[in-house]
């Protein structure tokens, strides 16, 4: 047998991973399984906004030549005075790389940026594309806890306790996957303050920075750190409910000059691919100046809304489940109380749930989360549809209990 290369030896996508995998082969038995694996919206009815549709209908042919390998220059200018809005200074259109999705900003960035044994402190729990491309690139990955004491906020001792001489980047990812939480300033300036002591970049995944709720304030990171060296991520996948277009983005701000070896070595990475897939970034000026769809998702009536409200009401209900509610997007990381149950581990609950009530969730060590029982569950089902799930789990718990 031929071998894959060593590499991949800690590379886990565990939301697609073996759980996943025995969901599949109960579906293929005939079995109705309940998959709140994927922040996947299109796969729960959310359907495409009009303003991408038009968009995509009345630009078509302007995607049919490769585009700049940078991307197309109508969508790197509306996403520049879009940062811009967000409070990143000094940015130009040539500062902006549109890539199929966030996953392969990510790859090439951290492709250019990590040599082996260089370190990268990523949050722990953490969406695992970070780890797995660290991983990939040699380099060393360095987890620093986000605390559920403290709404989920980064500990900022422990990322500087764990600064080395090895120590290349930070990243944080605000909103967050899979906590649902947005960090408040006072951290976010901790944390520039840590890369700007330490000659390091900051690596912000924005994702979700649209899909904030309760009246609550985004703030970028490389806006309130013009003086550090910042790499921020963002895309069209969830506010746009465009996952499967492959749309997302990166924009380097910072000192001038600081980055361009890395941006130079993104354009090598870039032109091996020739161009982003040109379609998608027909979209990005109709919807970046479309907040309306996204936001009405987001108020009362809306269904991220409804749909938190109704789990978490659901939640409320049970003894033994705790949970730190969602600020933005549309996870949860919900912790059981080890003491009161009879599950070994996350993942000896999140099969057991599985097998028995038919639903699919994450376990805590999917997002290199090892600490206690957790697990994250995607609000993205109708609000009944949630709230059957958790009164399932109500019963499964209690079937559980010691
Ligand atoms: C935090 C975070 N970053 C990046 C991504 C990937 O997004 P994209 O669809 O743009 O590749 C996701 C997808 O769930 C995510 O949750």
């Amino acid at each position: 047998m031929i071998m894959r290369s060593d590499r991949l030896a800690h590379v886990h996508s565990d939301i697609r991973g073996p759980l996943y995998q025995e969901a599949l082969r109960m579906e293929s038995e005939g079995i109705n399984v309940l998959k709140l694996n994927t922040g996947n919206p299109g796969r729960f009815g959310f359907k495409l906004p009009n303003s991408v549709r038009q968009a995509l209908a009345l630009h078509i042919d302007e995607a049919v030549p490769y585009c700049d390998v940078r991307g197309m220059e109508a969508a790197r200018n509306v996403i520049c005075t879009y940062h811009i809005g967000r409070g990143l200074l000094g940015i130009m259109p040539n500062d902006v790389f549109i890539c199929n999705g966030v996953s392969e900003a990510a790859s090439m960035l951290m492709n250019v940026l990590v040599g082996t044994g260089d370190e990268i402190l990523l949050p722990s729990p953490c969406y695992s594309l970070w780890s797995n491309n660290t991983y990939l690139c040699s380099g060393k990955a360095v987890f620093y806890r986000c605390d559920p004491a403290n709404e989920w906020n980064p500990d900022v001792d422990d990322i500087k306790s764990k600064v080395t001489d090895r120590t290349k980047a930070i990243l944080v990812i605000n909103p967050n996957n899979p906590t649902g939480a947005v960090y408040s300033k006072n951290i976010l300036l901790e944390i520039a303050d840590i890369a700007r002591k330490n000659h390091l970049v900051l690596l912000s995944d924005e994702i979700y920075d649209r899909l904030i709720m309760d009246g609550l304030r985004h703030e970028s990171m490389g806006a309130l750190a013009p003086d550090v060296p910042c790499i921020t991520f963002n895309g069209l996948s969830k506010s746009h409910i465009v996952c499967g277009f492959r749309c997302g983005w990166m924009v380097f701000s910072g000192p001038k000059g600081e980055l361009d070896d890395i941006k130079d070595g993104v354009m090598q990475l870039a032109s091996m691919r020739l161009c982003g897939n040109a379609l998608t970034q027909l979209v990005i000026p109709a919807a970046l100046v479309d907040s309306a769809s996204t936001q009405e998702m987001l108020v009362p009536g809306g269904r991220l809304f409804e749909q938190r409200k109704a789990t978490l009401e659901a939640l409320d209900r049970i003894d033994g489940v705790s949970y730190v509610k969602n600020k933005a997007a549309f996870y949860l990381f919900p912790g059981l109380d080890k003491s009161k149950f009879d599950f070994q581990d996350a993942r000896d609950f999140a099969m057991k749930f599985l097998h028995e009530q038919h639903i699919l969730v994450i376990p805590g060590g999917g997002f290199d989360w090892h600490e206690d029982i957790r697990f994250r569950i995607v609000m993205l089902p109708e609000p009944e549809s949630l709230t059957k799930a958790m009164g399932d789990m109500a019963y499964f718990l209690k079937q559980h209990r010691v």
